[in-house]
């Protein structure tokens, strides 16, 4: 954790993708990723779920313990999923299951309304990643992925959050579709590092649903992603050319048929 309070005063960004499997967990910690992500996105892009509100905390387990045996260096960051860290008790209880899974910390979403649930778990030796801005477990009340902090006022209640996040022990902090000038002074106005999601340049890193960068969910992306691969369309021709080679091997047993004498 520290190495990256450390990166972030170098002024090196910090690089994280989600995981919710061990070959992608390997794969990204091959490519040397710095954080990987066991996220509850894995709601909608791996499960089938409308959002993450349905993810539950032994779906995060499960993912998590197979993420974890994909990694040997980057640090696994696993969700604590929506009302599994209501009061400051349950999150430490949930999020030492997490631990138990394999991560090495956990992320909550909640700026200062959930300060004292991150100074428990902090205080508990788990290590907290904050996550501030469009909260995707309050998609439902917000009514969409809204950007947030456009206002001055609005900057005003996300720069606060930062600051109590910070107080309370987080050691580094997403900013999810955050408006770019106030990302960027959110950036500088902390210590811990801020890993933007659709929150401009400005952060000290970046995070994407890696199914989004890959193209491995066609079917939704959000704008602010810039797609480095097609894997579904790759995925799709490889299908393809199976179920045409083997129906293309015939009507079987028509070959082995005895010729008449
Ligand atoms: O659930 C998730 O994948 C996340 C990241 C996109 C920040 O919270």
């Amino acid at each position: 954790m520290e190495a990256l309070r450390e990166r972030k005063q170098r002024g090196e960004r910090i690089t994280a993708l989600t995981a919710y499997d061990y070959p992608t967990a390997r794969l990204l910690d091959e490519a040397g990723v710095d954080v990987v992500l066991v996220g509850d996105s894995l709601g909608m892009v791996v499960l089938g779920y409308q959002d993450t509100t349905e993810v539950t905390l032994q779906e995060m387990v499960h993912h998590t313990r197979a993420a974890a045996r994909g990694l040997q260096r980057a640090l696994l960051v696993a969700d604590l999923p929506i009302h599994t860290y209501d009061t400051p008790a349950e999150a430490v209880a949930n999020a030492r299951q997490l631990v138990a899974a394999g991560a090495q910390a956990v992320k909550l979403e909640g700026g200062a309304s959930h300060a004292a649930q991150i100074e428990a778990v902090v205080n508990a030796g788990i290590p907290v990643m904050a996550h501030i801005g469009m909260l995707p477990q309050s998609v439902r009340e917000e009514g969409g992925y809204k950007l947030k902090g456009r206002t001055p006022a609005e900057a005003e209640i996300l720069l606060r959050d930062a600051a109590a996040v910070e107080a309370a022990g987080a050691f580094a902090v997403v900013l999810e579709i955050v408006a770019a000038e106030t990302a960027r002074q959110i950036t500088a106005a902390i210590d811990i590092p801020t890993i933007g999601i659709g929150s401009g340049e400005q952060c000290d890193g970046q995070i994407l649903v890696t199914h989004d960068l890959i193209g491995l969910f066609p079917w939704f992306a959000p704008k602010f992603v810039r797609r480095e691969a097609d894997v579904a369309a790759e995925m799709r021709k490889a299908f393809e050319a199976f179920i045409s080679r083997t129906r293309g091997l015939g009507v079987r047993g028509a070959e082995a048929k005895p010729r008449a004498v």
